[in-house]
């Protein structure tokens, strides 16, 4: 295949079409791989369920495909249907075996993922145990196959009566947090179990403490040996100026074996062949295959920083009897380097990373589990989500340490799609135990997850745990002073002893850090805790404050790198209705009360949009919810743009030595569910009004307006690649009352740098309303652009507000509205708004039709505006017009 340099303007379907020939396969003459997946039977621990449950699945989906129970994400199901998780339950299956593998020297059993706890036995002898649901295992079966009729029965244990069991048996001191607060509803102890974390409830999300085979199940049968697994990670050699591929085979030998191994990279007129010699047992092979110094490498970069140039590698293996091995997976040349260096005038150290040489402001987001139950995510809803990351202009996303480590398909789409990931292990929130059979689980956990991630350009960094550094350092489960040692002397023996250790043994192209939040070198220094991991001078941050007015930008953290912010909004009432009832329909329902997970959340909300936004207080108890909903998610949006700003912006400058930030990852993208959370795209992959502003905050060239001390500001920040860019900034004000700006103002031209933030206009506030004349602080608001010598406009139009929206003056119902047309592109829709007077956080809404605007929830200067509507599936002018449903900030009271 040839090295693709991929359009960003073709169809997600393309790409879904294209994975087929992305995902690694071995292909093998002599090993027979014979799949257990599809229906297997599933029973409760006392017989009184039994039905048939897909293979890979979960406990619950099978319930509720068999109509045993109803959506478990309906209304209050998830406490309806606790008993689930706390029966046992076994998956039982039958199967024959094919002739032409009969009587073959070895049989292993494969499981890719089982969930989490069980015994696993095949005709009634027990073949082995699981306790991790990240680990994959391998049983040897040999000579316990049988031709015909082969029982193989999976016995679950319930994951919260282990913890439970776990933790009382852990005796010696406690391991909090014991439980969950109380507000999220969960179980506890899931500290005590390799599981996805968030599976017993998290603050955004319910306690579905799942049970199943959640991964593949499959035979391997051969004579001579297999191909387990196999990575591939370039390397860059500096005394060589020359690229070299690492080439690691993982093989399982029955038998002396001699043959040959061919690696090569046409594209890159670069082959080289190996002699092969295996004796039995597990075998690890390492070649190296050098990169012809003659080819012309095209990089690997990031989203808006280059293309992302991707060749295949082919893996050929012959052996002298005869057999022979395929496979191939496509690799990327591509540097990282995690800087941590002294910075002029600011004591601490910088924490950036360098790609390729470059320094790169990382733009993006967190992602979380797509799904309570990992069998429902679909590579469309993958796609989808990562579809809408690069829409915004995001270059980044960090998996979280809560869920699960994603499956392929995530990990080839970031690669193919330039999303740089940090990759999180999966610890959260919490202490862990540290006796041997835990800490052995979790090495060959580790061992395996790099493995089989470390070969995807897309990763650039490994990270120990979510805030567990932090919870230490500041004490969040009441640890006294004299038994703080033993603690930290756990973290340590987990992450640096353990989880390093492994990590730095397998991959060494990429860098590693303990925590997040944690200073790095620094917290290295203090005996791997800091006293202070979220000191913005080192390492990064994670902040929240929902009770600080979020327009004080004054308030932020000038950080070195944002990697966790944000504020919650509630998801649109077309998600909330599907698993809800009219009566719901109440900020002040038992149902809002209920899906919040979060302490106070919805008070939080309410009170930090009251500070600059009349609350809605329509009388019709249905257009209040709508427009509550509409409140939180306008308040989450300008103050993630705010905050966000106040990062970009912080890039080049150091203020009372702090600044230099590289990055901003708010928290979060995605939900697990239809609740109130801090996500950006809603359960379904509905844009909030937040991720159609990420588009423009995290846009290549950006302008931002902000008052300092009475100064009117403006800078600009440049990611652009293309050079530099010289620019003037254009200001406009227009009064609440009318479509004519009162006035304009320009900035002097002045050339803007990538990788700069420059100020490009300045002053003071008094200066520039008396110059307008008409306006006050209150009856205006200020719009503004860059544009260039030949008036082409860069970047996206910004505004700023001089006083809150709730005390402007002069601001009028605008009366807003709207016809649809088909725009003759498939499935586009125009959509063209009238209004009568000026509106702000003007927001469309089609309820259930899938899709998203090319601009929403913003300010409109004129009387009429046509926005565009992309349809993910067949839809009509009809239903659009039917559907659609314009608010804006005017409206809601
Ligand atoms: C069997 O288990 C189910 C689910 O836990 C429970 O509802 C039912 O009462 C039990 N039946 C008997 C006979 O114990
Ligand atoms: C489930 O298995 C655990 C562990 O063996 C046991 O303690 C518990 O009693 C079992 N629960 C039921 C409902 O059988
Ligand atoms: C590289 O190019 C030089 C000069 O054309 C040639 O002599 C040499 O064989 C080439 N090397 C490889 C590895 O193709
Ligand atoms: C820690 O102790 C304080 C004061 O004794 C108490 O209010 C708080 O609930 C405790 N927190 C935890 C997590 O135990
Ligand atoms: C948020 O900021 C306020 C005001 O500065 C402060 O009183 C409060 O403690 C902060 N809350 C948190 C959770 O840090
Ligand atoms: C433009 O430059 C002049 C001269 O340096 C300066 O006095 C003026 O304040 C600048 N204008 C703006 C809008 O920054
Ligand atoms: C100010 O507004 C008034 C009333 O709208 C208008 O008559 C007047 O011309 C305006 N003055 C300026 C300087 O724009
Ligand atoms: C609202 O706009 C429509 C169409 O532009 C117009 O017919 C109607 O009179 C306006 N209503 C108000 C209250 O301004
Ligand atoms: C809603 O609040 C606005 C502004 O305070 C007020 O003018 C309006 O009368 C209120 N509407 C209702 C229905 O209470």
């Amino acid at each position: 295949m040839n090295y693709v340099a991929w359009s960003f303007a073709c169809l997600y379907v393309l790409d879904v079409l294209l994975l087929g020939s992305f995902a690694f396969e071995i292909k093998s003459r002599g090993v027979d791989s014979i799949f257990l997946n599809g229906k297997w039977n599933l029973m409760n621990s006392n017989s009184s369920l039994s039905l048939s449950a897909d293979v890979p699945g979960c406990v619950h989906t099978a319930l509720q495909s068999q109509g045993f129970i109803s959506d478990p994400y309906y209304r209050f199901n998830d406490l309806v249907y606790r008993w689930i998780s706390l029966d046992n339950w076994t998956y039982t299956t039958s199967f024959s075996l094919p002739d032409h593998v009969r009587g073959k020297e070895k049989a292993v059993l494969v499981f890719e993922g089982v969930d989490t706890v069980s015994t696993i036995s095949l005709n009634g002898v027990i073949i082995g145990k699981t306790d991790n649901m990240f680990r994959r295992y391998d049983f040897e079966v040999t000579g316990l196959l049988k031709d015909k009729e082969n029982l193989l029965q999976v016995w679950l244990t319930s994951a919260v009566i282990y913890a439970s069991q776990r933790s009382h048996a852990h005796s010696q001191y406690r391991v909090p947090p014991d439980c969950p607060p109380p507000v999220q509803k969960g179980e506890c102890h899931v500290n005590f179990i390799r599981k996805a974390q968030n599976s017993f409830s998290w603050d955004w999300g319910p306690s579905f403490p799942t049970l199943g085979i959640w991964k593949d199940v499959r035979l391997e049968i051969f004579n001579t040996l297999r191909l387990q697994s196999f990575t591939t990670s370039p390397k860059y050699d500096t005394d060589h100026s020359s690229w070299n591929v690492e080439v690691e085979l993982f093989f399982n030998v029955v038998v002396l074996s001699k043959g040959f191994v061919r690696l090569s990279i046409p594209l890159l007129d670069s082959e080289a062949e190996f002699q092969l010699s295996l004796t039995p047992g597990q075998s690890k092979k390492t070649f190296g295959l050098q990169v012809n110094q003659n080819a012309s490498i095209m990089f690997w970069w990031p989203f808006g920083h280059g293309d992302q140039f991707l060749y295949d590698l082919n893996i050929e293996i012959n052996l002298e009897g005869g057999e022979t091995f395929n496979a191939e997976r496509m690799v990327a040349f591509r540097t990282v380097e995690l800087v941590q260096e002294p910075l002029p005038s600011s004591p601490g150290l910088s924490f950036y990373f360098r790609i390729n040489g470059k320094p790169i402001f990382l733009k993006g987001s967190n992602w979380i589990p797509v799904h309570a139950f990992q069998d429902q995510v679909t590579t469309d809803m993958i796609t989808i989500l990562l579809r809408s990351v690069q829409k915004a202009n995001m270059n980044a996303l960090r998996v979280w340490g809560g869920g699960v480590y994603e499956q392929d398909v995530f990990y080839t789409l970031c690669d193919m799609y330039g999303i740089m990931i940090w990759q999180d292990f999966m610890f959260a929130c919490a202490l862990y135990p540290t006796e041997k059979e835990f800490i052995q689980t979790v090495r060959t956990e580790v061992t395996q997850q790099v493995q089989r991630l470390k070969s995807h350009p897309s990763i650039i960094i490994w990270s120990g745990n979510n805030e567990n550094e932090a919870a230490i350092a500041t004490n969040w489960f009441n640890i006294t002073v004299a038994e703080r040692p033993l603690y930290v002397k756990d973290y340590v023996n987990l992450y640096v002893d353990n989880i390093r250790d492994i990590v730095l043994q397998e991959d060494s192209t990429r860098p590693f850090i303990v925590s997040s939040p944690t200073n790095g070198i620094e917290s290295e220094k203090e005996g791997w805790v800091a006293h202070d991991p979220y000191d913005p001078q080192n390492g990064d941050t994670h902040y929240y404050n929902y009770t600080r007015d979020c327009w004080n930008w004054n308030e932020f953290p000038r950080t070195r790198f944002a990697s966790e912010f944000g504020f919650q909004s509630w998801p649109s009432l077309s998600t909330l209705s599907k698993v809800s009832v009219p009566s719901d329909w109440d900020f002040n329902s038992d149902f809002s009360a209920h899906r919040q997970h979060h302490q106070d959340g919805n008070q939080q909300m309410l009170k930090q949009a009251e500070l600059h936004y009349i609350l809605p207080n329509s009388t019709d108890p249905v257009q209040r919810y709508r427009d509550t909903i509409y409140i939180t998610q306008v308040m989450q949006a300008q103050c993630v743009k705010i905050q966000t700003e106040f990062y970009r912006r912080s890039r080049s400058t150091i203020v009372d030595g702090k600044g230099h930030t590289m990055g901003a990852l708010y928290w979060q993208l995605n939900d697990i569910w239809q609740g109130p959370s801090w996500s950006s795209v809603e359960f379904g992959g509905k844009w909030k009004m937040l991720q159609y502003w990420a588009t423009d905050f995290y846009a290549p060239v950006l302008s931002v307006g902000l008052e300092n001390i009475g100064d009117m500001l403006i800078y600009t920040i440049s990611d652009s690649h293309t050079g530099e860019h010289k620019v003037k900034a254009q200001v406009e004000l227009y009064s609440w009352s009318s479509f004519d700006a009162v006035c304009s103002l320009e900035s002097n031209w002045t050339t803007i740098k990538e990788g700069e933030s420059t100020l490009v206009f300045q002053r003071t506030v008094s200066a520039v309303l008396t110059e307008c004349g008409n306006c006050t602080r209150r009856s205006c608001v200020i719009t503004f652009h860059l544009s260039s010598p030949n008036g082409e406009m860069i970047g996206p139009q910004n505004h700023m507000f001089l006083s809150s929206p709730r005390y402007a003056e002069g601001f009028q119902k605008p009366n807003i509205t709207f016809t649809v047309k088909d725009a003759e592109i498939v499935q586009n829709y125009a959509v063209t708004l009238h209004s009568s007077f000026p509106a702000v956080y003007v927001w469309l809404d089609v309820d259930d039709v899938p899709g998203h605007f090319n601009v929403n929830g913003f300010l409109m200067l004129s009387p009429s505006l046509t926005v565009i509507f992309g349809a993910w599936r067949p839809t009509t002018v009809e239903e659009i017009t039917a559907k659609l449903h314009v608010t804006s900030l005017r409206d809601v009271y």
